[in-house]
């Protein structure tokens, strides 16, 4: 019988070899050459929402953190992965802004106590994340402790539905999915903007080769 897919699974390929690879792996051939999408589009979307008290939720390397607009002394940063590497890495790496880092895994209401992010960015966590995206959409209650009223939520997450791939994306999600590295096969922009528009009244999602970017806020009372 087939094993479920668990929630681990999306982050237990993060160990400490992988994490020092992934920048060039994903940002200089994945993303531009597979994926068709250049990283300056993430980069823009994070230019355009990221505000000077920002969390951001799967870390991963921090890469666009680590190029943010800020300088030291003039944003907040909270840091919040299910895995302790990324956190570790992404900490070391914005050393010079502090950081806070909490580990927690997204899915569940995060038990977060503190001062609420004007901005959360959830770059590439949706796609690690098993089920489809009434499923993953936990993901953007479980974050609603880190949420102030006027919170810009953005991010973007590979697709497998309602895109154009070509025959080396189609191998390269083959793989990914086996290594269970990718757990969406069913993930759409339309879902994807389906459970955006039942939890926000603004949202923009808009899709750039596999990736959809998106950015949403002024959270509806559920
Ligand atoms: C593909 S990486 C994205 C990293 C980075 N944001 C970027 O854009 O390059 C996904 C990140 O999400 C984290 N992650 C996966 N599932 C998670 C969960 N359930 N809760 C918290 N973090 C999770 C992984 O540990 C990893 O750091």
């Amino acid at each position: 019988m087939k094993k479920a897919r668990t929630t681990q699974d999306g982050a237990r390929i993060y160990t400490r070899w992988i994490l020092a690879c992934y920048d060039l792996l994903i940002y200089r051939v994945l993303s531009p050459h597979v994926w068709r999408c250049d990283p300056q589009h993430f980069l823009d979307l994070y230019n355009r929402h990221m505000s000077d008290n920002h969390a951001d939720v799967g870390v991963g390397t921090g890469y666009f953190l680590n190029q943010c607009l800020y300088e030291p002394g003039e944003v907040r940063i909270g840091l919040f992965d299910l895995q302790p590497n990324c956190l570790a890495f992404t900490a070391q790496r914005l050393a010079r802004f502090q950081p806070e880092t909490f580990e927690c895994n997204a899915l569940e209401s995060i038990p977060f106590a503190g001062r609420g992010f004007d901005s959360i960015a959830l770059g590439g966590i949706l796609h690690c994340i098993p089920g489809n995206f009434a499923q993953k959409a936990r993901l953007f209650d479980a974050i609603k402790p880190l949420m102030k009223p006027a919170s810009q939520l953005f991010g973007y997450t590979i697709l497998n539905r309602g895109i154009s791939k070509t025959l080396l994306s189609r191998f390269v999600y083959f793989l990914l999915y086996q290594l269970k590295v990718i757990n969406g096969a069913e993930d759409s922009a339309s879902q994807l903007h389906a459970e955006l528009t039942k939890r926000f009244k603004r949202v923009n999602t808009h899709i750039i080769g596999h990736i959809a970017l998106f950015n949403a806020s002024e959270p509806l009372s559920r």
